[in-house]
């Protein structure tokens, strides 16, 4: 019988996601020999502090503080990168590739600014570079936009994918807690971090929504071409008016392809209440993709935590392995090959959500509706309320398809105008119109 070769790991980073490789590899490891022919074996791991207490054992003497150590070991095949941080990790995996060892990684920071050049070293030396668990944890997203969708063409891509900030529009939205209240709750629970400002910020969002634009538009997209607004001015208020009109407040990533030009941004949207992604609430993570021929699709999972991330970088070893076997490393990435064309303010279109507190006297409506017609802006809907201020109105109206061009035309003209106190709050609506 012939004997089974011995595939070697090795392992960058025991936290979270590392203990989890482990612990699947080693539970796991009958599948994986099934699966690929091969046995894995984990030949050392990096780590940067020796004497921490962790609590799942593993060998020490496959404990290492040198990542050389493991880049210059010829018996090492793969790297498996689960230890965070742009640098020095980005000079490692570069080092790692050009000793012709394949990459598999979890970390989206180092993608969404690296991602081209490592890809760029991945084929020169003809290795693999998987990074599957990057976007969406366990939801194997990246493999589905680049093989599930390989024959269509992607129009558009709406996606929750910052599990911390769902979960506090989610609170905010369901127990009626204000944004510090459902922050401090998350950060207790460890579902946010005690510095927050990158999820709450939209930053971690728009790190993964240009990871999935490069891969479904083929355009070389960075962190830059992604226009961000985080969730810390949202609202009770806002939650409360937007149920009234039969919507919720997701953070949502969109990109959108519309004449060979694309749209990509991260910001507190109004969605339908009947739409799928409404009903994604907590932690978990969901993404909708438009394609040309198959129409609408939605993945939907954890988009975090041990396990569920740990099956995504495991699942791209076994890739590695397999196509180790056949030798066809290095082969299946696909340089984006559309020029990148970003789209203008007149092309971007949306459904808009205004709030105003205005004077509450005769002709206020007309005023302010005077302004909408001089824009060409057409109203789906107004919504006015009594404030318990005397005399002061709170005005909602629902635009119908507005370019970002009128609107920004729009704003500042209500603003100046003598009837309109604030303009408290503009959201995107996205999704069907309610009935
Ligand atoms: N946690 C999740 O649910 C999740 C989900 C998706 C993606 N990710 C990504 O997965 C990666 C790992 O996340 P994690 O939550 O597992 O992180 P973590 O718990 O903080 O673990 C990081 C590990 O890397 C080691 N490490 C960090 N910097 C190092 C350095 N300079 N030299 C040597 N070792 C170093 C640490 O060593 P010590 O143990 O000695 O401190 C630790 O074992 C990140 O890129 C993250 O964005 C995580």
């Amino acid at each position: 019988m012939q004997e089974k070769k011995v595939v070697n790991i090795g392992l960058f980073g025991l936290g979270t996601v590392g203990t989890g490789v482990v612990k699947l590899i080693e539970g796991h490891q009958e599948d994986l020999v099934k699966q690929t022919g091969n046995e894995i074996k984990i030949e050392k791991i990096l780590i940067q502090d020796p004497d921490k207490d962790r609590n799942y054992k593993v060998d020490s003497n496959l404990l290492t503080t040198d990542p050389w150590e493991i880049i210059h070991n010829k018996d090492i095949d793969v790297i498996i990168e689960v230890m965070g941080n742009v640098y020095p990790t980005y000079e490692y995996l570069m080092a790692a590739l050009e000793q012709r060892k394949h990459v598999v990684t979890a970390n989206k920071d180092l993608m969404a600014l690296h991602g081209a050049e490592l890809l760029q070293q991945a084929s020169k030396y003809q290795c693999d570079l998987y990074y599957e668990a990057s976007v969406a944890g366990g939801i194997p997203i990246i493999r589905a936009l680049v093989e599930g969708f390989a024959s269509d063409r992607i129009t558009k891509l709406v996606g929750i994918v910052n599990g911390t900030t769902n979960y506090i529009l989610s609170k905010m939205s369901e127990e009626g807690l204000s944004f510090e209240e459902a922050l401090r709750q998350a950060q207790e629970l460890g579902y946010a971090e005690s510095d927050p400002t990158s999820d709450v910020e939209g930053f971690d969002a728009a790190r993964k929504m240009a990871i999935l634009s490069n891969l479904s538009f083929h355009m070389d997209v960075n962190i830059q071409d992604v226009k961000v607004k985080g969730i810390t001015q949202v609202t009770k208020e806002d939650i409360e008016l937007g149920k009234q009109l039969g919507y919720v407040i997701k953070l949502l990533g969109i990109a959108q392809l519309k004449d060979e030009q694309l749209a990509i941004s991260v910001q507190p949207t109004m969605i339908n209440k009947n739409h799928p992604l409404a009903k994604v609430n907590g932690v978990f993570n969901a993404i909708y993709v438009y394609g040309e021929a198959v129409g609408e699709t939605m993945f939907y999972g954890s988009g975090a935590g041990q396990l569920p991330t740990a099956t995504a970088v495991v699942s791209d070893l076994v890739t590695v392995v397999k196509q180790m076997n056949l030798g066809v490393n290095g082969r299946g990435v696909v340089a984006p090959y559309r020029p990148k064309l970003m789209m203008s303010d007149e092309l971007m279109t949306s459904r808009y959500f205004i709030r105003l507190k205005v004077s509450d006297r005769v002709g206020v409506l007309a005023r302010i509706t005077e302004n909408f017609a001089e824009e060409m802006v057409s109203i789906e809907e107004v919504l006015q309320l009594r404030l318990h201020e005397e005399k002061k109105a709170q005005l909602i109206i629902i635009t119908h398809e507005t370019s970002k061009a009128q609107l920004s035309r729009l704003l500042p003209k209500l603003e100046s105008l003598e009837v309109v106190d604030a303009i408290n709050s503009v959201y995107p609506v996205e999704g069907d119109e309610v009935e």
